[in-house]
């Protein structure tokens, strides 16, 4: 999202500064370039090293530095950057740039700049409250710089207030929010992904093939958009979505018990692979093997329909509902009957099973095609083959569409 964007990154004298190795391996991650200053204080919690090698850049620490300067001057260094990000900004930095001091590099760079600045306030929560800091974050507010944090929390002198530096992640979010429209802003948004398992005693269950790959990547660009998402998941080996509120579950019941939980929502995306059958009754024990006997037989009670339930909920469905449809064949008729039974607005439909070269189609693949179904203009869009991140931007342009054609 950040790949052709310059960060500079000042990273000031506070126990937070730890946080800032991770804020710089998130902006890597991201694509950005990010170009880090140590002030003399930073460099007290963590070493230019560390930063040199996250950042894959050079690290200015030095106004003075002949070779630096002849390099990159402090100059050009304040210029050549979309944003400067300080992190963490101690209360000392921070009243430097209210005054307009110039007596080191992170300082001097910040009077010579006129790029945007973020500042993430990292101290001790009654230095954050003395009406000196108080004053000088008016003062930087009133110039149009923004602010991110401080958090509330535990503080590493012991002491519980406000004044933490804000998580990598929320300093991450904050960073793409200067950069961008946020176009579901405000809305909230419901993704189901993943299997569900059915317990046929406590060892077994009843599950699928679903690697949840795609709805995860749904939610990931639902909450880049700027929708406030709640992921329920089936049990799957993908790392929580960062900025999600991450619901675990294991069976159709209790998915959809975690849906209802979570109405009302806006956005309801139903990618999970919910199991139509579970086991009519659980076995308490371990079902064993007893010799001469034949095997068990295993009786099946269907599962609520989660997409149908939340698509005709008598009071709180959510405005906008998309389900899959997992075929491996007739996709086209299926989908629509798909579509008209459960009461969807829009249908993903994907062909399942294996290729012909014994490959899965979709469950578990980093990539599928998919035929989209729209109850709304009764319309049908095949999409070429491509990465589920990818498909997962596609329908959320989709989705952003419509509600500004609302
Ligand atoms: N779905 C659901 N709850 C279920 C079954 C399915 O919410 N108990 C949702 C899926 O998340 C998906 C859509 O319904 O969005 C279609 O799922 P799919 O497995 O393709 O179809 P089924 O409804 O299970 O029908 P069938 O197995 O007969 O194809």
């Amino acid at each position: 999202m950040l790949s052709s964007k310059k960060i500079l990154l000042i990273i000031s004298g506070g126990i937070a500064a730890y946080k800032s190795l991770d804020i710089i391996r998130l902006l890597r991650k991201e694509g950005a370039q990010v170009t880090c200053v140590l002030t003399k204080g930073g460099s007290q919690f963590i070493t230019p090293l560390s930063v040199a090698s996250l950042s894959e850049n050079q690290v200015y620490d030095d106004l003075w530095s002949l070779i630096d300067e002849t390099q990159m001057g402090h100059i050009r260094l304040s210029r050549e950057h979309d944003l400067i990000v300080l992190a963490p900004a101690t209360a000392n930095l921070m009243a430097k740039m209210a005054h307009g001091l110039a007596d080191g590099l992170a300082s001097t760079l910040l009077l010579a700049s006129d790029k945007p600045v973020l500042v993430a306030p990292a101290m001790n929560p009654v230095m954050w409250a003395n009406e000196a800091t108080k004053s000088n974050v008016e003062t930087l507010k009133k110039r149009g710089i923004k602010f991110v944090g401080p958090a509330e929390g535990d503080m590493a002198c012991g002491e519980t207030g406000l004044g933490r530096m804000s998580e990598a992640e929320d300093i991450l979010t904050a960073i793409k929010d200067f950069f961008f429209e946020r176009p579901l802003k405000g809305l909230k948004a419901l993704v189901t992904a993943g299997p569900t398992y059915e317990a046929i005693d406590p060892v077994r269950f009843i599950g699928n093939r679903s690697s949840g790959k795609q709805g995860y990547a749904i939610a990931r660009a639902l909450l880049e958009a700027g929708a406030q998402v709640t992921l329920i998941s089936g049990p799957t080996r993908i790392r929580p979505v960062n900025g999600a509120n991450m619901v675990h579950v294991e069976s159709a019941e209790e998915m959809l018990e975690a849906c209802e939980a979570v109405l009302p929502a806006d956005i309801c995306v139903c990618s999970a692979a919910v199991s139509d059958w579970r086991a009519t009754s659980m076995s308490e024990q371990k079902i064993k093997k007893e010799a001469g006997n034949l095997p068990p037989s295993l009786s099946l009670t269907e599962n609520p329909d989660i997409l149908e339930r939340l698509s005709n909920h008598p009071t709180k469905r959510p405005s906008l509902i998309i389900g899959f449809a997992a075929e491996t064949e007739n996709i086209g008729k299926h989908a629509k009957v798909k579509l008209e039974k459960k009461g969807c607005d829009w249908i993903m439909a994907n062909l399942v099973g294996k290729d012909e070269k014994g490959h899965e189609k979709a469950f578990g693949s980093d990539e599928n095609q998919i035929y989209f179904y729209s109850q709304e203009h009764d319309s049908k869009e095949t999409w070429e083959h491509m990465s589920k991140k990818h498909i997962a931007d596609r329908l959320v342009v989709k989705i952003v569409e419509h509600y500004k054609a609302k």
